[in-house]
């Protein structure tokens, strides 16, 4: 058997008819730039995340950057984030001017370690990130205590995180600001780049809003110094249908990892943990093994594609050498680098895939 990581192609046969009239619905009004469908979704999104405003922009990377940006960030600053992320977290943090500064994780949830935090806090620190990985959010109700004690901003990184929950609450309900990547792969993905702000500060909203299309309240008249990042009206009307299914698809991811980790109970690798009070909604399934390398292979000769997310954590990487860092800084995320694999996750993975992927594993490990 053959089973793919994931697979768009599945996805869009469940939800073809839809997809095409929201398509032909924007190519109908002519309007391809910040018009209905951007309103609209804006709206829906904001709603579904529990917040007043939603911000569409061109992709998560740009949402994080307009993010720090509406927040103040800028050259000389310092932002705290966590080394296992991917990069375009401290690249969008870059792109503000500032400096990213890591702290490690807890080693159960590969997480932002809310004990290290205090001691990463200086002077010129203008907001924290921590990052919602494969699914998970952090212990944002710590973080936001620990950040705003000391008058700092939290920009939730939320690329990853679509629907979860920490204590009921979701991604910018806790966090002065969080960020959205809409990247197709993701559990709310667009079909090519977009992003979305959402927060509940009608300040911040507006600063992101004017950012996003040239500083311009009105045409022509520019009140800030802006970038080119929108949403544009296609992928707003195709992210307004596949919406509507987001919540659905979390419940299938959900009971696909429920069938991984039964499958999986008292094999010879670590399972991916489900903190107390949070809602994981899967946008990946991570698996431990000291021989991680041998295991992908045993999977790849068996026809299991998988991933690793990341294989090098940022601060070893060759674009961030210059900060200084070197190995042994972070030994919680460097460990846990060698021994991550993802495993195939998407709402369209069938359960006999699921099962052939167990039983493939539990031939390795025993
Ligand atoms: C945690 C995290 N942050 C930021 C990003 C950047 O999002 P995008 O690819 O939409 O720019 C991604 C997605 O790739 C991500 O997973």
């Amino acid at each position: 058997m053959n089973v793919p990581f994931g697979d768009s192609r599945r996805e869009v046969e469940e939800i073809r008819p839809e997809i095409e009239a929201a398509i032909r619905g924007v190519l109908d009004s002519g309007w391809f730039i910040l018009g209905e469908n951007v309103k609209r979704f804006e709206e829906a999104f904001a709603a579904y995340c529990g917040v007043d405003h939603a911000v569409g922009v061109g992709s998560g990377t740009e949402a994080l950057h307009l993010a720090l940006v509406a927040c103040g960030v800028g050259h000389g600053d310092e932002v705290i984030t966590v080394p296992n992320t991917a990069v375009p977290t401290a690249s969008a943090i870059s792109f503000a001017g500032a400096r990213p500064v890591f702290v490690d994780v807890e080693p159960d949830t590969l997480l932002m370690n809310p004990d290290l935090l205090e001691q990463a806090i200086t002077p010129k620190t203008k907001a924290i990130v921590p990052v919602h990985l494969f699914g998970q959010m952090a212990d944002v109700g710590r973080i936001v205590e620990i950040a705003h004690a000391h008058g700092i901003p939290v920009v939730e990184d939320a690329c990853q995180a679509h629907g979860a929950e920490w204590h009921g609450k979701r991604p910018g309900q806790v966090g002065d600001v969080a960020a959205y990547s809409f990247y197709p792969s993701k559990n709310l993905g667009a079909y090519g780049d977009g992003g979305a702000v959402v927060t509940n500060d009608p300040e911040l909203a507006q600063r992101v809003w004017l950012l996003r299309n040239y500083g311009q309240k009105k045409r022509y008249y520019h009140s800030i110094v802006g970038f080119n990042s929108r949403l544009d009206e296609v992928q707003a009307a195709i992210l307004l249908t596949k919406l509507s299914h987001l919540d659905a698809w979390n419940e299938r991811r959900r009971n696909l990892a429920r069938r991984y980790l039964s499958g999986l109970e008292g094999a010879h690798l670590s399972l991916p943990v489900e903190a107390p009070g949070r809602k994981h909604v899967f946008h990946l399934f991570v698996v431990r093994h000291p021989d991680r390398d041998a295991l992908q292979t045993h999977l790849q000769d068996r026809g299991v594609k998988t991933l690793i997310h990341y294989p090098v954590p940022v601060h070893l990487q060759e674009a961030y050498r210059f900060l200084g860092y070197t190995e042994g800084a972070f030994p919680v995320a460097e460990q846990a680098a060698k021994e991550i694999l993802s495993l195939p996750m998407f709402p369209q993975l069938r359960d006999d895939e699921v099962d052939y992927v167990v039983e493939q594993i539990r031939d390795f490990t025993g």
